[in-house]
């Protein structure tokens, strides 16, 4: 066992209802095979284990790992590509790369980029959509297995509009699906989602495939995109003539559940909502995605009265980088900027989106998101560089919530220090060797 000396910021309760920051100065947390074994001030946790190990991280602040609802992960070479709205920066600036990931070298390589991303941004738990290639998915299971990290992912497919190479049948979405279902899903903290890209790029009978792929097993989730841009649910409207709304078009083939994530839904419709919230699935807000790509201002607040659960999403590439700080403060911004129509929220707010919410939406909040007894060892260590302006504010800080308020709007993954998952020490990535054949700025 190993005793943890920190000061502890977690939250409780539910989002906006209101989440409750749990803050201990001087906590103890005694880690017993990765899991939080017994939670109580320091002095009381030591004079009932003198003997056990003490690792003292009272330099700097203690978080839950963060919980990433939304990242694609052959993206993670394009992040960037600004000036676009959806449907030409998946054109221009997405497929492309996704198609390079058909070479399985190439698709290592962007899976342990896309990894060491997470990790380096303290995100312990993800949704990730997959690859169309199996051998890519394969590519991101293994490496996260290695890692260690808690991840749901799965093969991405499609069967029109995209550009060739990233189409399937639903005959071999069935095949592969199950293939991978096989190798990866329930092994160590690895899941299955099925991953229909959106329906826009999938027939009624390649949905009806997914269904079948989602009966095929326990606990197997479904993810995809909703609602995201008007030129989307345009066309969505165009091509299912038959469907009550974009939701409708997973709903008729059994795809909305409590296992269901949708990622960003910036236009839904109060029908929408309401079916949402009754089969108690999640959403994934994408903050900087949303901006970035222009598709709008996230209703948070219409979400939360109709009981979707919603939690965080990097939206990697579209979104701007793989931190749960930076999306917090975009979603603080998204909602200031609506108004009286915005949900005001507080830094427990932003730490519970990026934790707990984010747990509950995948159904992991027995396991992860808060750093309770009884809870997996999944943190992060907050210490910016001595003198940063992070440094400066949090020396500053009146309290615990004004601490947390400093870290959202000033940190970035810089300031992670370290990371466990699971009790384990995450070690970072070898310090990369100067690479003189870099050419800024495409120099020959
Ligand atoms: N809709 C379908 N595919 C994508 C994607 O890769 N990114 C985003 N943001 N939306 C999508
Ligand atoms: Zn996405």
């Amino acid at each position: 066992m190993t005793l943890y000396r920190a000061t502890v910021l977690d939250t409780s309760g539910d989002l906006l209802a209101p989440a409750r920051l749990v803050a201990e100065e001087d906590c103890g947390l005694l880690v017993r095979d990765g899991v939080v074994a017994a939670r109580t001030g320091f002095a009381t946790a030591r004079a009932a284990h003198p003997a056990e190990e003490v690792v003292d991280l009272r330099d700097g602040i203690l978080l839950p790992g963060f919980v990433d609802t939304h990242a694609h992960f052959p993206q993670v070479r394009v992040i960037g590509g600004l000036g676009m709205p959806l449907l030409d920066w998946l054109r221009e600036c997405a497929l492309p790369e996704e198609a390079r990931l058909a070479d399985p070298a190439y698709a290592h390589a962007v899976a342990r980029d896309f990894l060491d991303g997470l990790v380096r941004a303290g995100t312990t738990t993800a949704l990730v959509f997959g690859s169309h290639f199996p051998l890519a998915v394969d590519a991101l299971f293994t490496q996260a297995q290695a890692v260690g990290l808690r991840i749901t992912a799965g093969l991405v497919v499609s069967d029109r509009i995209l550009r060739e190479e990233l189409l399937t049948t639903p005959e071999e979405a069935v095949v592969h699906g199950r293939a991978l279902i096989g190798r990866w899903h329930g092994r160590g903290r690895l899941r299955y989602a099925v991953t229909p890209r959106f329906s826009l790029s999938a027939s009624e009978p390649m949905l009806e495939a997914c269904a079948e792929l989602l009966a095929a097993g326990d606990d197997i989730w479904f993810t995809s995109h909703l609602n995201e841009s008007t030129a989307e649910i345009a066309e969505v409207r165009r091509l299912f003539p038959g469907a009550r709304d974009y939701l409708d078009t997973y709903d008729r083939h059994g795809l909305v559940t409590s296992r269901s994530v949708f990622a960003h839904d910036v236009h839904p419709t109060p029908a929408e909502l309401t079916v949402l919230g009754a089969a108690r699935a999640g959403v994934a807000h994408c903050p900087s995605s949303n901006s970035a790509l222009g598709s709008g201002l996230f209703p948070l607040s219409a979400h939360h009265d109709a009981g979707v659960r919603v939690g965080l999403g990097s939206d990697v590439g579209a979104g701007t980088g793989f931190s749960m700080l930076k999306e917090g403060l975009h979603a603080y911004f998204v909602q200031q900027l609506l108004g009286d129509g915005g949900a005001l929220l507080t830094a427990a707010d932003l730490l519970h989106l990026a934790t707990r919410s984010g747990a509950q939406a995948l159904g992991l909040a027995d396991r992860v998101g808060d750093l309770g007894a009884g809870k997996e060892f999944d943190a992060v260590r907050v210490r910016p560089h001595p003198g940063s302006t992070l440094d400066v504010a949090l020396r500053h800080a009146k309290d615990a919530t004004d601490a947390l308020a400093k870290i959202f709007t000033l940190g970035t993954p810089a300031d992670i220090d370290a990371v466990w998952v699971a009790g384990r020490p995450v070690p970072g990535p070898a310090p990369a060797a100067p690479d003189h054949s870099l050419t800024p700025l495409g120099a020959p």
